[in-house]
């Protein structure tokens, strides 16, 4: 009998649900398994595949101590299945179900729905590893590097609870789903990987900042919805994943709050005032924030459409289904059925942005949208509380929820990211003010130099204030030369 809270690692496939007992299960994972590390040899980080990683193995799923951290290759990593404890008595918190208790099998009548969730979720892990496998070789430090390879390690576990999932409750159409997430690939021409911003590129480690601070924090707001799922095996397995998760968005967070700081940090000691001095910033070897601003406004626009339409049946079809819930389902003061409630829903009305009341059930995605966009704007703040304290002259913002989307509402609009409409002319002249320019990248790129001695740290970057599990700020994170 395995134990629900910790984890028997003498297993070939660590787990905390009882696989050894679930022949069937067991079989297919194992079938599964060498094709999995085909696909993280071939597709994930680059050059590093030897190197000793200091990384976190998630060894229990108590919130209080689940990880142990170890010099790991990464091939080696144990990547295990994790599902957060049951929750004693949990009854359906929304929906046409509400009030029911959990279900432990998928209901016939929603097994559609729920393995395309699975899979849409399942489908973007494998994706960011594959888009940040460059990344590695240009990491500002052994601290920075690390990280990375601990999101990516991460992102294949997330995989793999994706897959546990497929393979126990959706048979046949289950393993074949399993089959095609290690065949799509990111930015593929034939077989890209099915949401847009995980086909973009993350060509530098400001675009991982903020992908990790926008995008995974899209991830975030899924699986809290997800977790909420009257399907109880969904939800324990999000509920886990959230822990990782939380690790991802503290990379991009400090990540961009220590660029903006060695930015503004540079500029007092130079004597630069004007922060849109961007020649001037740029000759002392920072980002300068007018690009930070760029890189956020692509970062977060990338991220909304992740959100879908503002406007769904889809969405709403799952809420009423008692399948995927809301932002903190459980403190919301409602009925949780939403059959009569309202919801307001920034729309094109004659050609301007209005705000329109939509039935709250069809408008769950806008809803969603919002919570993430609170959520966003908090860690906005912060960063201009960085800039405030060294007297720098700027705010960073979020654009408007009109700028450059590709999904919604304002598809087939040009904003400008304060929430004008534009024509398509003045949109091809002025968008390299509001997204990075080919010579924006080009000026990055010629900052990304790797430095892999233990506590040196690039130019552009400040250190952390504390190292990852307490370590020193020389800590050899990663030894290279394994
Ligand atoms: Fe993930
Ligand atoms: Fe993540």
């Amino acid at each position: 009998m395995s134990d629900i809270i910790n984890v028997d690692y003498r297993e070939k496939i660590p787990n905390n649900v009882n696989l050894t007992e679930d022949r069937r299960v067991l079989k297919a994972l194992e079938g599964w398994h060498p094709g999995y590390i085909n696909w993280w040899n071939d597709m994930g980080p680059e050059g590093f595949q030897e190197a000793l990683v200091y990384l976190r193995t998630a060894v229990s799923v108590d919130p209080k101590g689940w990880a142990k951290f170890d010099y790991v290759k990464m091939p080696d990593y144990r990547w295990g299945i994790l599902l957060a404890p049951s929750e004693d008595n949990r009854t359906i918190p929304f929906g046409e179900h509400f009030g029911e208790p959990v279900w432990q099998e998928v209901p016939g009548e929603h097994r559609a729905m729920i393995r395309r969730l699975i899979v849409i979720q399942g489908d973007t892990e494998p994706a960011s590893v594959e888009q940040q496998r460059h990344l590695g070789k240009t990491a500002p430090s052994l601290y920075d590097m690390r990280n990375l390879f601990q999101i990516n390690v991460e992102e294949g576990r997330h995989l793999w609870a994706m897959v546990y999932l497929l393979h126990k409750y959706f048979g046949r159409d289950g393993r074949d789903e399993a089959e095609e997430l290690l065949r799509r690939r990111s930015g593929s021409a034939d077989s890209p990987r099915m949401l847009g911003a995980f086909n973009e590129k993350t060509p530098d480690w400001l675009s991982l900042f903020m992908f990790t601070f926008f995008t995974d924090r899209d991830g975030k707001m899924q699986l809290e919805s997800l977790a909420q799922s009257g399907f109880d095996p969904l939800s324990r397995t999000c509920r886990f994943m959230l822990t990782e998760e939380a690790h991802h968005m503290f990379v991009g967070e400090t990540g961009i709050g220590r660029i903006v700081q060695r930015t503004c940090e540079a500029m007092k000691a130079a004597g630069v005032d004007d922060a849109h001095n961007i020649d001037q910033v740029r000759k002392l070897g920072v980002i300068d924030l007018p690009t930070i601003q760029k890189k956020l406004n692509l970062h977060y626009s990338l991220s909304l459409d992740l959100f879908g339409s503002e406007v769904s049946t889809n969405a709403a079809n799952a809420f009423n289904a008692s399948v995927k819930g809301r932002f903190r389902e459980t403190s919301i003061d409602d009925d949780h059925r939403l059959k009569n409630d309202i919801y307001p829903v920034l729309k094109l009305v004659k050609g301007e942005i209005k705000r329109v009341n939509e039935p709250a059930l069809t408008a769950i995605n806008m809803r969603l949208r919002d919570d993430y966009t609170r959520d966003c704007a908090k860690g906005i703040e912060r960063f201009n509380k960085i800039i405030e304290r060294t007297d720098v002259d700027f705010r960073l913002a979020l654009p408007h929820v009109a700028f450059h989307r590709d999904i919604g509402e304002f598809k087939d609009v040009q904003a400008t990211p304060a929430g004008k409409l534009i024509d398509d002319a003045t949109w091809a002249s002025d968008k390299d003010q509001w997204l990075p320019s080919t010579s924006d990248g080009a000026f990055i790129a010629s900052l990304m130099k790797p430095m892999a001695e233990p506590g040196q740290f690039a130019s552009w970057i400040s250190p952390p204030k504390v190292g990852i599990d307490n370590r020193p700020g020389d800590f050899e994170y990663v030894k290279i030369a394994a």
